[in-house]
């Protein structure tokens, strides 16, 4: 009776100390925070209008080439990354090749409205300091609604997960860890200059796979206000599928070697059980005689 007792005292402290430690340390660092909202309910957005790819081909020809490339439809800036950013506002303008597959289409047309608005950085642009990248809420809505759709047609139907990374992320970020698999992976726009423009320098991501939780990165990526309040980074619309891309890209240079480290786990249980049966009758052998 003595001994249930301890064990009683034993298993109540343990749990004590355990919830301390884990459930509710846990959920005081990160506060619960609303599940990321895909659809993009909040913008002012296609309104539910359907776009002419081919109207939209001029519009974007005659809006937006001044800045943006496109790789895919050859049209391109002709100049480096460094003289890009100087010439842009410290942010080399991302290629607009896949933008439309990348970004959730409402996103996308509330962006070309209102960029700050869209991406939810508008107090980084109160005191007279404009975003690099024009609104053009002027234009009518059927208007928008066709560079949207030429967008989406001239998207890539597949991308690698790189590629969603680098075109959504990699003008601000590096994740120099993947400079080991090949080719590098810095970011795009030179530091100085991304500092200038944000603030702060954006941090290396190579491991934020492992710090931060992979809930956490989709909820950041999807509204990085809900976790850092006032923080310059700008929400980053992109469909579920290419926000899935981005995470798993993470993963892939970040924790290469989870999946190997998860099947170990079922193997190391099934050689503790059998060691505590081995243990079990040696240890039976043992008192045996002395009974
Ligand atoms: C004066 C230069 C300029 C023009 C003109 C311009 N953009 Fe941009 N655009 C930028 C810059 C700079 C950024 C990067 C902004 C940032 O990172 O905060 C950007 C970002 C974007 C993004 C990325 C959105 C995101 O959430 O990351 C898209 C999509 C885009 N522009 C589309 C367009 C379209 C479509 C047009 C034409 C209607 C256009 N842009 C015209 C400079 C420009
Ligand atoms: C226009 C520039 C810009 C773009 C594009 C951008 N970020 Fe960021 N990001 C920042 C800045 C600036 C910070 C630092 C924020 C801070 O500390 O307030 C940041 C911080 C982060 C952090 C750290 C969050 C934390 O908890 O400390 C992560 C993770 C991150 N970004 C992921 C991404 C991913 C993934 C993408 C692409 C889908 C992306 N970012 C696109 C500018 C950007």
């Amino acid at each position: 009776m003595r001994e249930l007792k301890i064990l009683a005292v034993v298993v109540f402290f343990t749990l004590v100390t355990y919830y301390g430690v884990e459930p509710l340390a846990h959920s005081q660092m990160h506060p619960h925070v609303d599940a990321p909202d895909y659809e993009f309910k909040d913008v002012d957005g296609l309104g539910g209008l359907k776009g002419n790819a081919e109207a939209g081909a001029t519009l974007v020809q005659s809006n937006c080439t001044a800045c943006h490339s496109s790789t895919s439809q050859g049209f391109s800036q002709l100049m480096d990354n460094a003289t890009a950013a100087a010439s842009f506002g410290n942010v080399v303008p991302p290629d607009l090749s896949s933008a439309g597959k990348i970004y959730n289409p409402d996103y996308l047309a509330a962006f070309i409205k209102n960029p700050a608005k869209a991406g939810k950085v508008e107090h980084k642009f109160e005191d007279g300091a404009v975003h690099p990248m024009p609104g053009y809420a002027w234009m009518q809505p059927q208007e928008i609604a066709d560079m949207v759709a030429y967008l989406q047609s001239i998207a890539p139907k597949e991308m690698t997960n790189k590629e969603v990374f680098s075109d959504a992320c990699q003008r601000c970020h590096g994740i120099k860890y993947a400079d080991m698999q090949k080719g590098t992976m810095a970011a795009k726009t030179p530091d100085a200059n991304i500092t200038a423009y944000m603030g702060k320098l954006p941090p290396d991501l190579s491991q934020y796979i492992r710090s931060r939780s992979e809930s956490y990165l989709h909820e950041f990526i999807n509204d990085p206000q809900k976790h850092l309040e006032g923080t310059a980074m700008p929400r980053v619309g992109l469909t579920k599928a290419a926000e899935d891309q981005v995470v798993t890209y993470m993963e892939e240079v970040g924790d290469s070697k989870k999946a190997q480290r998860e099947a170990l786990g079922p193997k190391f249980l099934i050689y503790l059980v059998i060691f505590s049966i081995f243990a079990w009758l040696w240890k039976a052998s043992k008192w045996r005689d002395i009974h």
